[in-house]
């Protein structure tokens, strides 16, 4: 098998911003407790924070990071988690049927983003609250003295201002299971109201309202086009969200996954830009894909996790090596659409459908997954080229013909240039030319194993790790990155 890919360095699709390498901390299972938070843990710092999983998060080279949730935000009062920690209220959590004891809130949270030097990301919530509770949070947090909120913060030590810039206007609006949720018009003149409060207390925001939970949601496209009618003036971003998975043991399917991923990202861009031309708006709307992951959503359970519990074990997914080159593949796509996506979040962090696993009291490891997202963070920078690929193809049950190759390039501001490429056959190495004669490689890193569900757990870390190729064959079902310079 053989397939070739062009570039020319003065083709550029656009500059990659670095929040598209956001990943997302919601409370739900052990993502903070027990996960990126366990005070007691040998591994914790005085604020209970495990430096074990900090070295790992920074190693995974997040540049941003969303908060509080997520489905949870839907539910959540944020004057519960600030101020003296002994005084919070222990609640009952519906989205996820947990108990949530507050220990870990906003100033928790902004030590955490400080200490692994990401941009925060809040969500406010819109769904059993509304336009003041999002205005006093954001006096709360960005407002420097003075004021109730602005010295309440300060009282609870936060002397500066937060100054959060990125702010979620609610979760998943559209989708049945989120409480609070709204039809379209409702939520598109909530947000749109919401966005105008906050605009006054503070212009130096950016704000996304929400898009679709998923393509395949009923409502799909009639929801971006009727939120936007109203919110278009008033709004930066419109969200989307995606989960991919392996089902009926489609694996041909699954590896084409950012087929799905491209054409909604196309179709949102088109709905926006639709609803701009009958504005007669020069305004461009970003996309903000803030959930996106491997998620076996629909895989049968062992044991059920146990109700109204404090973080119990949910979404623990144990990602394989096949999963590892989808995420690869889901990468490719952001940068191949970084004109029009200019944030992202890999949804989650720690232990939820997350690229870092914990045991309580125990070790932090990375999963598959975390090594192409690392490798993306890291390269992937700079501006994304444009590309001709001439691949073979083959045929999936959901897409249709696919091609095999899977690909984009990047450029560095020292000229060096990142191909990060997926081989997606099952059994057969493709022979990849890159017919750039002025480039050799630096250094080519593949992921790949024989055995394709080959996972890393607490007692084998490693066993998936990525490893120096010195062959122009990508691996039969391989994630690959290749330097030139
Ligand atoms: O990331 C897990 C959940 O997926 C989030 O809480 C929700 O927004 C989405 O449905």
């Amino acid at each position: 098998l053989h397939a070739s890919m062009t570039f020319e360095t003065s083709f550029v699709v656009g500059e990659v911003n670095p929040r598209l390498f956001g990943s997302f901390v919601e409370h739900l299972g052990r993502c903070v407790y027990t996960g990126l938070y366990e005070p007691g843990h040998p591994a914790a710092d005085e604020h209970g924070l495990r430096t074990d999983v900090l070295a790992l998060v920074r190693e995974l080279g997040v540049t941003m990071v969303r908060y509080p949730g997520g489905n949870f935000v839907s539910g959540y009062r944020w004057e519960d988690g600030v101020g003296p920690v002994a005084q919070r209220p222990r609640r009952l959590e519906p989205a996820w049927k947990s108990v949530e004891t507050n220990e870990f809130g906003l100033a928790e949270f902004m030590r955490f983003v400080r200490e692994v030097q990401a941009e925060p990301m809040l969500a406010v919530n819109l769904g059993t609250r509304g336009l003041q509770e999002a205005c006093d949070l954001l006096e709360y947090c960005n407002f420097p003295e003075g004021t109730a909120l602005s010295d309440l913060r300060r009282a609870h030590g936060a002397a500066d201002p937060y100054g959060v810039r990125l702010w979620c206007l609610g979760n998943e609006m559209d989708g049945f299971w989120q409480i609070g949720h709204k039809p379209a018009p409702e939520y598109g003149r909530l947000a749109t109201q919401t966005a105008r409060a906050m605009r006054m207390i503070d212009e130096d925001l950016r704000l996304i309202v929400c898009g679709s939970s998923g393509s395949s949601m009923p409502t799909f496209g009639s929801w971006e086009r009727e939120v936007l009618e109203h919110a278009y003036d008033a709004v930066d971003y419109i969200s989307c969200h995606a989960y991919y998975e392996e089902r009926d043991g489609d694996v041909g399917s699954f590896l084409a996954s950012a087929t799905d991923m491209e054409h909604f990202i196309d179709a949102v861009v088109a709905t926006c830009d639709h609803v701009g031309a009958t504005l007669r708006s020069p305004k461009r709307i970003e996309i903000s894909f803030d959930e996106w992951n491997v998620w076996y959503m629909n895989r049968p359970k062992d044991i059920d996790p146990p109700q109204w519990t404090v973080a119990p074990r949910l979404l623990e997914d144990v990602y394989t090596v096949t999963d590892a080159v989808v995420v690869g593949s889901l990468l490719i796509s952001l940068l191949r659409r970084c004109d029009r996506v200019t944030a992202a979040c890999l949804a989650q962090l720690v232990n939820v459908i997350g690229p870092i696993m914990t045991e309580p009291g125990g070790a932090a490891w990375r999963q598959t997954t975390f090594y192409p997202f690392a490798q993306a963070a890291r390269y992937g920078r700079g501006k994304v080229l444009q590309t001709a690929i001439d691949s073979p193809a083959y045929e999936t049950a959901k897409y249709g013909d696919v091609p095999l190759l899977h690909a984009t390039a990047v450029q560095a501001e020292d000229g060096t240039v990142t191909v990060f490429a997926v081989n997606r056959d099952l059994t057969r190495p493709l022979r990849l030319s890159i017919d750039i004669p002025a480039l050799k490689v630096l250094e080519h890193l593949v992921l790949a194993d024989p055995d394709r569900h080959a996972t890393n757990t607490a007692e084998h870390p490693d066993r998936v790790t990525p490893r120096p190729h010195h062959a122009t064959e990508l691996p039969p079902m391989s994630w690959n990155m290749i330097r030139l310079g």
